[in-house]
Protein backbone atom coordinates (compact mmCIF):
# COMPACT_ATOMS: atom_id res chain seq x y z
CA UNK A 1 0.00 0.00 0.00
CA UNK A 2 1.28 3.75 -0.69
CA UNK A 3 1.88 5.75 2.53
CA UNK A 4 0.11 8.93 2.70
CA UNK A 5 2.15 11.82 1.79
CA UNK A 6 3.88 13.34 5.59
CA UNK A 7 1.51 16.08 7.53
CA UNK A 8 3.64 19.24 6.83
CA UNK A 9 4.28 21.45 10.22
CA UNK A 10 6.31 24.44 10.55
CA UNK A 11 6.06 26.76 13.89
CA UNK A 12 6.46 30.40 13.99
CA UNK A 13 7.78 32.51 16.27
CA UNK A 14 9.38 36.19 15.96
CA UNK A 15 13.24 35.07 16.27
CA UNK A 16 13.41 31.74 15.72
CA UNK A 17 15.58 31.05 18.59
CA UNK A 18 13.41 30.69 21.51
CA UNK A 19 10.16 29.57 21.32
CA UNK A 20 9.43 28.26 17.80
CA UNK A 21 12.68 25.59 17.72
CA UNK A 22 11.13 24.57 21.21
CA UNK A 23 7.83 23.86 20.14
CA UNK A 24 9.70 21.56 16.82
CA UNK A 25 11.59 19.39 18.77
CA UNK A 26 8.75 19.10 21.87
CA UNK A 27 6.38 17.93 18.18
CA UNK A 28 9.16 15.51 17.39
CA UNK A 29 9.48 13.42 20.40
CA UNK A 30 5.70 13.45 21.31
CA UNK A 31 5.59 12.16 17.19
CA UNK A 32 8.51 9.50 18.46
CA UNK A 33 6.40 8.62 21.16
CA UNK A 34 3.50 7.93 19.29
CA UNK A 35 5.00 5.96 16.61
CA UNK A 36 4.57 8.92 14.23
CA UNK A 37 7.42 10.18 13.15
CA UNK A 38 7.46 9.27 9.93
CA UNK A 39 4.19 10.42 8.96
CA UNK A 40 5.37 14.26 9.85
CA UNK A 41 7.45 16.73 8.40
CA UNK A 42 8.38 19.09 11.24
CA UNK A 43 10.14 22.58 10.55
CA UNK A 44 10.41 26.21 12.54
CA UNK A 45 10.50 29.57 11.31
CA UNK A 46 11.05 33.51 12.75
CA UNK A 47 8.96 36.21 10.98
CA UNK A 48 11.77 38.44 11.74
CA UNK A 49 15.77 38.72 10.29
CA UNK A 50 17.14 39.09 13.70
CA UNK A 51 19.42 35.90 14.42
CA UNK A 52 19.47 34.14 10.54
CA UNK A 53 21.65 31.13 10.77
CA UNK A 54 22.24 30.87 14.15
CA UNK A 55 21.64 28.39 16.91
CA UNK A 56 18.64 28.48 19.39
CA UNK A 57 19.49 31.31 22.12
CA UNK A 58 21.83 29.63 24.57
CA UNK A 59 19.31 29.12 27.60
CA UNK A 60 16.47 27.49 25.34
CA UNK A 61 18.95 25.16 24.41
CA UNK A 62 20.21 24.28 27.63
CA UNK A 63 16.61 24.30 29.15
CA UNK A 64 15.36 21.68 26.64
CA UNK A 65 18.43 19.43 27.25
CA UNK A 66 17.45 19.17 30.80
CA UNK A 67 14.28 17.31 29.66
CA UNK A 68 15.95 15.53 26.68
CA UNK A 69 15.38 17.77 23.92
CA UNK A 70 18.27 18.64 21.74
CA UNK A 71 17.61 21.49 19.78
CA UNK A 72 20.20 21.81 16.87
CA UNK A 73 18.30 24.15 14.22
CA UNK A 74 19.17 27.35 12.39
CA UNK A 75 17.26 30.13 12.49
CA UNK A 76 15.69 31.11 9.59
CA UNK A 77 12.89 33.60 8.76
CA UNK A 78 9.14 32.64 7.15
CA UNK A 79 8.45 33.68 3.91
CA UNK A 80 5.44 34.12 1.61
CA UNK A 81 6.25 30.77 -0.13
CA UNK A 82 6.95 28.83 2.60
CA UNK A 83 3.25 28.80 2.93
CA UNK A 84 3.09 26.43 -0.16
CA UNK A 85 5.46 24.14 2.28
CA UNK A 86 3.35 23.00 4.99
CA UNK A 87 -0.12 22.01 6.16
CA UNK A 88 -0.23 23.77 9.19
CA UNK A 89 2.12 27.10 10.02
CA UNK A 90 1.53 27.25 13.58
CA UNK A 91 2.44 30.79 15.53
CA UNK A 92 3.39 31.28 18.57
CA UNK A 93 1.44 34.67 19.47
CA UNK A 94 -1.03 36.89 18.18
CA UNK A 95 1.68 39.25 16.90
CA UNK A 96 3.01 36.54 14.77
CA UNK A 97 -0.14 35.46 13.62
CA UNK A 98 -1.05 38.37 12.66
CA UNK A 99 2.51 39.18 10.63
CA UNK A 100 1.57 35.87 9.04
CA UNK A 101 -1.69 36.48 7.79
CA UNK A 102 -0.48 39.58 5.91
CA UNK A 103 2.40 37.02 4.25
CA UNK A 104 -0.58 34.31 3.76
CA UNK A 105 -1.33 33.91 -0.38
CA UNK A 106 -4.53 33.85 -1.44
CA UNK A 107 -4.00 30.00 -2.24
CA UNK A 108 -2.62 29.20 0.84
CA UNK A 109 -5.28 25.72 1.39
CA UNK A 110 -3.85 25.16 4.80
CA UNK A 111 -4.24 25.83 8.39
CA UNK A 112 -2.77 28.95 10.27
CA UNK A 113 -3.27 29.48 13.43
CA UNK A 114 -2.05 30.19 17.06
CA UNK A 115 -0.33 26.80 18.08
CA UNK A 116 -1.55 27.17 21.91
CA UNK A 117 -5.40 27.03 20.54
CA UNK A 118 -4.81 23.16 20.50
CA UNK A 119 -4.15 23.21 24.43
CA UNK A 120 -7.58 21.64 25.16
CA UNK A 121 -6.43 23.14 29.32
CA UNK A 122 -6.45 26.80 28.34
CA UNK A 123 -9.07 29.72 25.77
CA UNK A 124 -9.11 29.86 22.28
CA UNK A 125 -6.44 32.68 21.46
CA UNK A 126 -3.33 32.43 24.16
CA UNK A 127 -0.38 33.43 23.61
CA UNK A 128 3.01 30.95 23.91
CA UNK A 129 5.09 34.21 25.82
CA UNK A 130 8.26 35.55 24.94
CA UNK A 131 10.80 34.37 27.22
CA UNK A 132 13.61 36.12 25.65
CA UNK A 133 14.13 39.02 28.30
CA UNK A 134 12.92 37.16 31.14
CA UNK A 135 14.52 34.40 33.40
CA UNK A 136 14.47 31.00 33.59
CA UNK A 137 10.64 30.25 34.36
CA UNK A 138 9.80 31.68 30.84
CA UNK A 139 11.60 28.57 29.15
CA UNK A 140 10.14 26.24 31.20
CA UNK A 141 6.89 27.58 30.58
CA UNK A 142 7.29 27.35 26.93
CA UNK A 143 7.92 23.64 27.30
CA UNK A 144 5.34 22.84 29.48
CA UNK A 145 3.13 24.47 27.20
CA UNK A 146 4.45 23.14 24.25
CA UNK A 147 3.95 19.55 25.35
CA UNK A 148 0.36 20.69 26.28
CA UNK A 149 -0.29 22.09 22.99
CA UNK A 150 1.86 19.31 21.02
CA UNK A 151 0.05 16.81 22.59
CA UNK A 152 -3.45 18.38 21.99
CA UNK A 153 -2.47 18.86 18.79
CA UNK A 154 -2.19 15.15 17.44
CA UNK A 155 -5.21 14.11 19.63
CA UNK A 156 -7.24 16.83 17.71
CA UNK A 157 -5.67 15.00 13.74
CA UNK A 158 -6.95 12.01 15.51
CA UNK A 159 -9.98 12.84 16.52
CA UNK A 160 -10.63 14.10 12.71
CA UNK A 161 -9.21 10.71 11.28
CA UNK A 162 -5.90 12.25 10.08
CA UNK A 163 -3.36 9.95 12.01
CA UNK A 164 -4.15 7.05 13.92
P1 LIG B 1 11.50 33.93 19.91
O1 LIG B 1 12.14 34.92 20.99
O2 LIG B 1 10.63 34.78 19.02
O3 LIG B 1 10.72 32.99 20.75
O4 LIG B 1 12.67 33.29 19.18
C1 LIG B 1 12.80 36.10 20.66
C2 LIG B 1 14.08 36.04 20.16
C3 LIG B 1 14.75 37.20 19.86
C4 LIG B 1 14.15 38.41 20.05
C5 LIG B 1 12.85 38.48 20.53
C6 LIG B 1 12.18 37.32 20.83
N1 LIG B 1 14.86 39.61 19.77
O5 LIG B 1 14.30 40.70 19.97
O6 LIG B 1 16.02 39.53 19.30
Amino acid sequence: MESAPPIRVCFVCLGNICRSPTAEVVLLAELERRGLRERFGVDSAGTAAYHLGKLADARTRRHAERRGYAITHRARQFGAEDFARFDYVLAMDRENLRNLEALRPSTFSGVLRLFRSYDPTVREDQDMPDPYYGGDEGFERVLDYSERAAAGFLDRLRSEGRIP
